[in-house]
């Protein structure tokens, strides 16, 4: 569609959880005149960020350090991190996170007045700082949008998804974006937001999968918007499944409660329906096993005893810590008729985390000029083959950093005339969405095989044909990207023939130690993968 309508920035940031709302902070604070549009497909704060539970992981204590966070991350990513990647988020990290509590985000605190650290999969110190217990994400989504609503020069657009690229029609260089805006009165319909550098701040694509942690919104709009304009998309095969998501029948689709890993980091076990302890024996740090091992011995016992649950036991706790720690989980549990005071919690794993994304270099910059992308949509190389506990929350404050501070840098230039090349994405039919999850979520589970995969492949190309008479609408727009992303990410999948982090095959159980150094990247040209 042609734009009807346009607004012009310096910057386009699309997104806002923390990486958006603070790459949009950080430049405005950079700049004296530097501009923003900030573009959000709903409200402001209805992401992911929001639904963050345990923290944000940063080596804050005075017997933690940057290189023991780095050495954590490093093994979790199982041999795929880069390595600058994540000595720069370490070192990098206390000094961020001081940032948003110097912008008023309010972390709990101990007697002394000291952060209160707890710990979670994987981490081998306290370091994991949280905000109302269980509420981090939720009050750094606070902070952050407070401070964003302050700023003049940021212009919040919500209710508006982002379609594709505009490009330089010369240099071919990414000046904008089209946008299709909902209900928002004189900008209504098809219009577009002009800018010499578009950040991509979209989040995940949890919504690709049958059952997940992520909110309705995380449909990977910006990873398929990213793939049509040509970049390059790594690691995406690996999907982090978090181990323990409330567990609410076999039918139950969506968005399902997070049962946060800092219930184990507070002394919570995993048991099997005859009450056996199931990671007792499996890794040295048992129940706090980095996550994809938790998964997978949650997927296992599932598989071995015939049932789709198995149970985390926090009796133990008492009434004072689950109501002081545990808020938000205590009352999502009582919400659906469990009482974690009397009886065990029943969890299963469910989509979480996109651990791989689009390919970007160590200031935020993809391999399109003007394209730029942080947080989850962004493959920074922090997260390697698995992503470790609060590491995301901490990677969108960081790199946010590093692309405002790139971008302020930048001699200013016109966003001149823009115009969508090659950008007539044919639309599918809303209705493949529904069969795009199930088939996900059975051949793209934590337990995959090749064969599966083959056949995944195949199922979801058939799917791509461009359905007559869909009328261009944000249901037909997710659905069109939901199925770019799951192609790509059964690609990327069908292609890596070996287990490592949380791409696990039954067909090739080892790691292949000569893939470890061959990147795995996909693209999309024209309609191919
Ligand atoms: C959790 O609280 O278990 C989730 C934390 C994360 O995904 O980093």
């Amino acid at each position: 569609p042609e734009p009807s309508w346009a607004l012009r920035a310096d910057v386009a940031v699309v997104g806002s959880g923390i990486a958006g709302l603070s790459t949009a902070l950080r430049y405005v604070r950079r700049t004296r005149s530097g501009r923003v549009v900030l573009v959000t497909k709903d409200r402001l704060s209805t992401g992911s960020t929001a639904y963050a539970q345990g923290g944000i992981a940063a080596a804050m204590a005075p017997e933690d350090g940057p290189v023991a966070h780095m050495v954590d991350t490093l093994l979790a990513g199982a041999g795929l991190c880069d390595p600058h990647a994540v000595n720069v988020l370490a070192t990098e990290g206390p000094e961020a996170l001081r940032w948003l509590i110097g912008l008023g985000a309010e972390f709990d605190r101990d007697d002394d007045g000291e952060l209160s650290l707890t710990r979670e999969g994987g981490h081998r110190a306290d370091r994991v700082a949280h905000a109302g217990g269980d509420a981090t994400g939720a009050e750094i989504q606070r902070a952050l949008v407070q401070a964003v609503l302050a700023e003049e020069r940021i212009e919040v657009v919500e209710h508006a998804i982002a379609l594709d690229a505009l490009r330089d029609p010369d240099s071919g260089a990414v000046r904008g974006a089209t946008l299709h805006v909902m209900g928002e009165g004189k900008r209504d319909g098809v219009g577009a937001v002009l800018a010499p550098a578009v950040v991509l701040a979209t989040g995940g694509m949890g919504q690709v999968f049958a059952a997940t942690t992520n909110p309705p919104v995380s449909t990977g709009d910006g990873l398929a918007l990213a793939a049509r304009a040509g970049a390059r998309l790594r690691d995406l095969e690996f999907i982090q499944f978090h181990p323990t998501v409330l567990w609410l029948g076999p039918n139950a689709r969506g968005r399902q409660p997070l049962i946060s890993e800092a219930l184990r980091g507070e002394g919570a076990y995993l048991v099997d329906a005859e009450g056996r302890r199931i990671m007792e024996g499996v890794h040295e740090l048992g129940d706090l096993a980095p996550r994809d091992v938790v998964a997978r011995t949650i997927a296992r016992t599932m598989a071995e005893q015939g049932t789709d649950h198995v149970y985390l036991e926090t009796r133990h706790f008492g009434r004072a810590t689950w109501e002081k720690r545990f808020p938000t989980i205590l009352a999502s549990c009582r919400a659906h008729g469990i009482d974690p005071l009397a009886r065990t919690i029943p969890v299963a794993p469910a989509a979480h985390y996109a651990s791989g994304g689009v390919e970007v270099d160590i200031d935020g910059r993809t391999g399109v000029p003007g394209l730029w992308a942080v947080g989850e949509v962004a493959r920074t190389g922090v997260h390697g083959a698995n992503r470790l506990a609060s590491n995301s929350l901490l990677e969108g404050l960081v790199y946010a950093d590093r692309i405002a501070t790139r971008l302020a840098d930048a001699p200013a230039r016109d966003s001149g005339e823009a115009q969508p090349l090659g950008t007539n994405t044919p639309l599918v039919d809303p209705a493949t969405s529904a069969t795009v999850r199930t088939l996900m979520s059975r051949d793209a589970g934590v337990l995959r095989t090749g064969e599966g995969l083959a056949e995944l492949v195949a199922r979801l190309d058939g799917l791509a044909v461009p359905a007559e008479h869909v009328a261009p609408g944000v249901t037909a727009w997710e659905a069109t990207n939901l199925l770019t992303v799951a192609r790509l990410v059964a690609a990327a999948a069908r292609h890596r023939t070996e287990s490592r982090g949380s791409h696990q095959r039954a067909d090739a159980p080892e790691p292949r130690p000569e893939l470890r150094v061959r990147p795995m990247v996909v693209r999309l040209e024209g309609d191919s993968i």
